[in-house]
C-alpha cells in the first residue's frame, strides 16, 4: 500500500470510500475545496492498482470568531476500507496530516469529532495517537448520537 498527498483527481475515490465507510457524507465540492485550500493536509492510501482504500480529509479551522484563538487543524473525515483495517494505515494518515498542520501552518493543536460509540476510532485517537476528550457535544450527529470533541496539542512546535 502506498500513502501519498491527495490530489484533486482523487476526490471521486475519496468520496466513494467515505460513502462506504461512514454515514457522514459531503458534496464533492467540499472535497475539492479542502484539497485546493489546504493541499498539504489531506492524504490517500492506495492499493497496488492505484485504487483508493483510505483517506484523511483535513483543514485549518477558520470558524473561530475569536481572532486571538490559537490556529488549529481539524480532521474532517478519515476512513479505511474494511479489508485494509488494522494495518496501521489510519495511524499513518493521521500522523502525516498532523505533522503538516504543525510544521507548515504552525497549528497549536488538532481537533476532531467522533461518535461516543465508535470504539475503533476512539482506540486510534485516544490510545494510539494520544488525543484527549475536550468536550461532549450533545446530539451532534443527525441520528442524535453525541460526539466527543477531541484534541491533541502539538507541544513541541513553535
Ligand atoms: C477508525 C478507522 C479509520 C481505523 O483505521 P485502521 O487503518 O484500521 O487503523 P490502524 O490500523 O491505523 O489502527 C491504529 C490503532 O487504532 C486502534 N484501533 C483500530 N481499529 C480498532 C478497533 N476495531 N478496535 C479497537 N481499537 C482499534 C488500535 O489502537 C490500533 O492499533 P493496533 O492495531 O496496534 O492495536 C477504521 O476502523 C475505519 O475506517 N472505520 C470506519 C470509519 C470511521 O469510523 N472513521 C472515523 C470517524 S471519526
Amino acid at each position: 500500500m502506498n500513502i501519498r498527498l491527495a490530489k484533486a483527481e482523487d476526490v471521486v475515490g475519496m468520496q466513494q470510500a467515505n460513502l462506504v465507510n461512514l454515514p457522514e457524507n459531503y458534496h464533492i465540492r467540499l472535497w475539492i475545496y479542502h484539497i485546493i485550500t489546504w493541499p498539504q493536509l489531506s492524504y490517500v492510501a492506495e492499493d497496488p492498482k492505484g485504487r483508493i482504500i483510505g483517506y484523511v480529509l483535513a483543514k485549518i479551522d477558520e470558524e473561530s470568531e475569536d481572532k486571538t484563538a490559537d490556529i488549529h487543524g481539524h480532521i474532517n473525515s478519515i476512513s479505511v476500507m474494511r479489508s485494509y483495517r488494522r494495518l496501521g494505515l489510519a495511524k499513518k494518515l493521521m500522523l502525516l496530516s498532523q505533522d503538516a498542520m504543525a510544521s507548515i501552518y504552525k497549528a497549536k493543536y488538532v481537533s476532531l469529532h467522533v461518535r461516543e460509540t465508535n470504539k475503533a476510532a476512539l482506540g486510534l485517537y485516544r490510545d494510539t495517537l494520544g488525543f484527549k476528550v475536550a468536550d461532549t457535544e450533545k446530539e451532534y450527529y443527525a441520528d442524535g448520537e453525541n460526539a466527543y470533541m477531541m484534541r491533541f496539542n502539538f507541544e513541541n512546535e513553535s
